[in-house]
């Protein structure tokens, strides 16, 4: 079943990037409100996304998240993009979703839209997403940092879910992957009471893979995007997808699923490559077939 599944989503791979072939294209962010979009590194080949709401502290209004959603879309559909980078300010990355927006709403609103519902797009993105935060990451917008697959800060980043101030929790995961991050009794703590970790206390916890100072924490970023996007991505996108695992399944599961999905490499031609440049000691020439 998980090799069928793998297949499919293998064809969705290809006719995705086909698609994207044709009809894709989009400038430097023109098209946005909130957002700056561009590509980014040597080979433009990492997806740039900046959160551009300044005045608002870059929080996460519906505009904002539905822009998001469209941009990682096209990113994901553009065969020459290898991986994603989401960023904010140097004040913050984003000071969670907007409290402004949510304060008239009702029961009935939230759960006829299942409300944030659909900010769980950026976890499902096929590419790998790197967050690169500086400043405030509090509530979604730490739920937003956590849906990335790998988290750079900044030395002054500070991370938090604030929710139960404002009499509500955490909506977009935040009680769920934060737990599996930090485990319990820093989640708790953190849920409970509203309070910030710094970014030196998260990289102790697992939060965030590494600090870096304010200024280079983007380009970084961008530096680990380029070396993802310097691989094949159908094998990232497998890989990615077997780490995901970990999360959803038992051990059994998971390491059920890793075999299916290591024993499909070997019917890529970028499996076939990578080891024969290897032999051969020479740079492996992916084609992402
Ligand atoms: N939603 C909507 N607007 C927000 C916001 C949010 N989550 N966070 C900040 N803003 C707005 C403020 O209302 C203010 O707008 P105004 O100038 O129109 O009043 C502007 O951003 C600047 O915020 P301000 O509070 O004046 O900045 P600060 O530097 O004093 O404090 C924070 C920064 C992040 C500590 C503070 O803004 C804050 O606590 N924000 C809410 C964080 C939160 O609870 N997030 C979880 C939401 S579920």
């Amino acid at each position: 079943m998980a090799t069928m599944s793998f297949l499919c989503r293998a064809a969705a791979f290809s006719l995705r990037a086909s698609r994207s072939n044709a009809v894709r294209a989009y400038s430097a962010g023109g098209q946005y409100q909130h957002l700056l979009v561009e590509k980014k590194g040597e080979q433009k080949n990492v997806g740039f996304i900046q959160l551009n709401r300044p005045k608002a502290l870059n929080a996460l209004c519906d505009a904002l998240m539905k822009e998001l959603g469209q941009a990682l879309d096209l990113f994901v559909d553009d065969p020459t993009v290898g991986a994603i980078v989401l960023t904010g300010s140097e004040k913050a990355f984003a000071a969670g979703a907007d409290i402004k927006e949510m304060e008239k709403k009702t029961f009935q609103d939230c759960y006829t839209e299942n409300f944030l519902s659909h900010w769980n797009c950026v976890a499902t993105a096929q590419k790998p997403v790197i967050a690169a935060v500086n400043g405030y990451a509090l509530g979604g917008g730490c739920e937003l940092a956590m849906m990335c697959d790998i988290i750079y800060a900044g030395e002054k980043a500070q991370f938090g879910q604030p929710e139960i101030l404002l009499g509500t929790i955490p909506g977009a995961g935040g009680t769920q992957r934060l737990t599996k991050a930090v485990g319990k009794s820093l989640a708790m703590e953190m849920v409970l009471t509203g309070d910030r970790i710094s970014a030196q206390e998260a990289k102790a916890a697992g939060l965030v893979s590494k600090v870096y100072p304010v200024a280079q924490v983007v380009e970084e970023a961008i530096k680990c995007g380029e070396k993802i996007a310097s691989n094949s991505k159908l094998i990232t996108a497998m890989a990615k997808e077997a780490v995901n695992g970990a999360f959803e399944l038992t051990l059994a599961e998971g390491n059920r699923l890793e075999k299916h999905l290591f024993h499909s490499t070997f019917s890529t031609n970028d499996r076939k490559e990578g080891m024969s440049a290897f032999l051969e000691k020479r740079k492996a020439n992916f084609t992402d077939q």
